[in-house]
Formats: structure tokens, C-alpha cells, sequence
């Protein structure tokens, strides 16, 4: 799992039975890094600010993740752009989570511009990673209304509360085979039809 910030989707993908095998992070000192630890969990740090060019980065990032055998690749609060040494080691085996319903509101801060735009609904998308920014395949989508009184801060713990939902049953789909991908149009299947 690669995180960045507060960790509470990887808590929920923990909570959740998801066998986490390690946790990479691109800044030091943040608290997903002490939910790694609480759970016993090898954590690493790539740091950007580390490294001595975007390449070099790119290149240390897809090599700590390689150290630990692992099945699939969860970007859960990881607010980098990955590069193509991981892109081309995991493919299509790379999901993010991203608080909107993309294409609405992609990069930083979704939920601050969903507010600004004025929509009436926002949601959360979890998506197959590729190289441009939040644009993969959408694997699921659920809304959230917005209500005359949302602040940030409101509206961020309702579209939380359903990725730490959304992100997990979608792992577990993964996991199960049960996504079937045709280019942009990725569903679930009932019966397993596509190992992760
Ligand atoms: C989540 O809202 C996720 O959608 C976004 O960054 C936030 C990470 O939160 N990409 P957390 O670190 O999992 O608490």
C-alpha cells in the first residue's frame, strides 16, 4: 500500500482482512507510517526530496516495492504520480482511490473543488492507475450528496467514510478474480473470471 497522509484507508484496508505485506510512503513522519507500525507491517519512506531527479525516484520507488512479493499495488493517500519503472512492473495490477467521481475534480484538494464548483453530488472513485494523472479505468464509483451546510472538513469525513468502504470491496473483488477489465470498461463478475 502506498500512503502519504493520514492512513485511515489503509486502517480500513487492514481492518478489513486485506494481507498487507508492506507500506511505502512518499513523505517521512506521517501517521500512516505509525498505523504501519501498530500493525506490524515493514514500512518504507521514499522520499522525492531524497532523490537526486524524478527518474532516480521513480526507479526507488518501483525497487523498495519490489522487495516484498506482493500481488497487487494499493495507492491509498500516495498524492505522487507514479512513473514508469512501477507502471511497467505491476500494469494493470495498480489502483488508486480518489475522493470525487472522476473525471470530475482530479489532482489535489477534490473535495475543496467539488465545494467551489458547486456540485450537488460528489463521490469517490477507485480506478486502475496509468500514466496520466487520475484518468485509469474506473473499476467503481459511488456518490455523495453535498449539503447546504458542508464545510471541507464535513463533506471529507462523509466521502471517507465510503472509501474506507469502496476501496476494500474492491481490493477484495481484485483478489477474488471477479473483475473483468475490456480497455476503459472494467465490471465485476459474479464467478471469478480474472485473477489479480
Ligand atoms: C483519501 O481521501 C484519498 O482518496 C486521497 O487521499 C486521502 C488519503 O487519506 N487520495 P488517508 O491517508 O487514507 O487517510
Amino acid at each position: 500500500v502506498l500512503v502519504g497522509g493520514r492512513g485511515s484507508n489503509l486502517e480500513a484496508l487492514i481492518r478489513a482482512g486485506v494481507d498487507v505485506v508492506q507500506v511505502v510512503s512518499h513523505r517521512p513522519g506521517v501517521r500512516a507510517l505509525a498505523v504501519a507500525a501498530a500493525a506490524g507491517i515493514p514500512a518504507a519512506v521514499v522520499d522525492p526530496a531524497r532523490a537526486a531527479s524524478r527518474a532516480e525516484w521513480d526507479r526507488a520507488l518501483c525497487r523498495q516495492v519490489e522487495e516484498i512479493p506482493c500481488d497487487g499495488v494499493i495507492m491509498a493517500g500516495f498524492l505522487r504520480q507514479v512513473g514508469p519503472p512501477l507502471l511497467e512492473r505491476y500494469g494493470e495490477r495498480i489502483v488508486n482511490v480518489h475522493p470525487s467521481l472522476l473525471p470530475a475534480f482530479p489532482g489535489l484538494h477534490a473535495v475543496r473543488q467539488a465545494l467551489a464548483y458547486g456540485v450537488k453530488i460528489t463521490g469517490v472513485t477507485v480506478h486502475f492507475v496509468e500514466a496520466a494523472l487520475d484518468q485509469g479505468p474506473i473499476i467503481a464509483q459511488e456518490a455523495v450528496a453535498v449539503v447546504p451546510d458542508d464545510t471541507e472538513d464535513t463533506l471529507t469525513a462523509r466521502v471517507q467514510q465510503v472509501e474506507h468502504r469502496l476501496l476494500p470491496a474492491v481490493v477484495r473483488d481484485l483478489d477474488q478474480g471477479r473483475i473483468r477489465r475490456n480497455g476503459r470498461r472494467v465490471w465485476r463478475e459474479e464467478s471469478e473470471c480474472a485473477p489479480w
